[in-house]
This record gives C-alpha cells, sequence and structure tokens, in this order.
C-alpha cells in the first residue's frame, strides 16, 4: 500500500482507504446488513453531479434470481457476439461477472446528457471507497450492459422499471471479500507538474 503522509487522523483514514481498495472478485455469502444498504444509498446520493442535477437513478439489487439471470444473459451475448479475448476472460472467470456478491448497485442515466456517464462515474467510485471504509469490498463492473443487447433485455428493463430514457451506465459489486488482491501499481510519470 501506498504510504500516506498525512498524520491527521481524518486525512489518514480516508488516504488509507484510497490506498487500500482493489478490485475483489470473489464474495462470501454473507449479506450486507439494511443499515449497510441505506449508508451505501446515502453514500451514492452525496456523490457530486454536473450541475447538481441528481438525474441518475441507482438501483440497489439483492435478488439473487435477477443478478443470475442476468450474469447468465451476460454470458450469452459474450459467447454469441463477444471478441475472441473478451470469451477467454470470460472463461478465466468461469463465467462470473457479479462474483456472487450479495449487492449489486446499477447506475442507469440518460446517455444523450454530456455529463451523464463521468456523473456515474463519480457515483460508482464514491461508493468504491464508502464500501472500504465501511469494512466492505467491491469491483466496479461494465460488462452487465452487455445484457441490454440481448434477448434478455425486454425482460431486464421491466423487472428494473427502468425509465424509457435511461440505460445502464455502470454497476459496482459489493460485499464481504472472499480472497485478498493488492491494490494495482501505480506509475508516478502519469502525473504532470507544471
Ligand atoms: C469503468 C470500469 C468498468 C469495469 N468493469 C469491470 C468488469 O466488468 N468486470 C471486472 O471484473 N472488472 C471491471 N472493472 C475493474 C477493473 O478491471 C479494475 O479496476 C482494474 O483492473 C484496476 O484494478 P483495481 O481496481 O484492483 O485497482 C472495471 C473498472 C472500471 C473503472
Amino acid at each position: 500500500m501506498k504510504e500516506n503522509l498525512y498524520t491527521n487522523t481524518q486525512a489518514e483514514a480516508v488516504l488509507n482507504t484510497i490506498f487500500a481498495r482493489s478490485s475483489i472478485r470473489a464474495y462470501t455469502d454473507e449479506p450486507l446488513t439494511p443499515e449497510e444498504i441505506s449508508t451505501l444509498a446515502d453514500a451514492a446520493l452525496a456523490a457530486p453531479t454536473a450541475m447538481n442535477r441528481q438525474a441518475q437513478r441507482f438501483f440497489f439489487i439483492t435478488d439473487k434470481e435477477l443478478i443470475n439471470k442476468w450474469e447468465i444473459a451476460v454470458c450469452e451475448v459474450i459467447e454469441k457476439n463477444g471478441p475472441d479475448a473478451m470469451r477467454e476472460r470470460m472463461k478465466e472467470r468461469s463465467g462470473k461477472v457479479f462474483y456472487n456478491a450479495p449487492l449489486f448497485v446499477a447506475i442507469a442515466v440518460d446517455k444523450s446528457g454530456k455529463y451523464s456517464m463521468c456523473d456515474s462515474g463519480i457515483a460508482v467510485g464514491t461508493l468504491a471507497l464508502a464500501a472500504k471504509a465501511m469494512g466492505l469490498d467491491s469491483v466496479i463492473l461494465g460488462m452487465p450492459d452487455l445484457a441490454f443487447s440481448g434477448e434478455c433485455a425486454g425482460y431486464l428493463r421491466e423487472r428494473l422499471g427502468l425509465a424509457e430514457n435511461l440505460e445502464f451506465a455502470v454497476g459496482i459489486a459489493i460485499g464481504h471479500a472472499a480472497m485478498d488482491k493488492a491494490p494495482h501499481e501505480t506509475d508516478n510519470s502519469h502525473v504532470i507538474y507544471i
């Protein structure tokens, strides 16, 4: 983990959370408590949006049957249309898209909005850090989007009650880690000081 140069306790706690987060791709069966889910919902809503539009919608999904159907739908699309590299990656991950996480938060936006995807990215990042600070782990997920180009799209839209103008932007699986993973390597040359 990165060295934390700040000793102020509040800054230290926040920075340690940022430096400790990594994508976790295996979860235990332990469900989240209602308090944890409610705190994560508050964190999602606290994320800033361009012009404070707050136009995105957060779907907090704990229904295992829905998550399983969504996972199968993604695999079907990859199997049918996916490039070889993606099919290979899917095999390596044993067909897991949501990694058995007990909670999946899907963020839906009107993609015609100039800052919609940016807003979603900020929200999903906020959720990842909130989860880590709460002793949970997470992985941000773009792949669930593939299901909306397959045969299951209508079912998913209806099951979510997705308004016509909204589309899946990005999501995050959250739960109790069933594996360890170090944070990714960083490259200081990617920061340009002027
Ligand atoms: C927008 C976005 C989409 C992602 N989609 C997926 C995904 O569908 N499946 C997955 O396993 N990881 C996904 N990831 C996780 C990245 O692979 C991961 O963040 C990256 O490898 C860096 O690793 P770290 O998160 O452990 O630092 C996504 C990350 C981002 C930011």
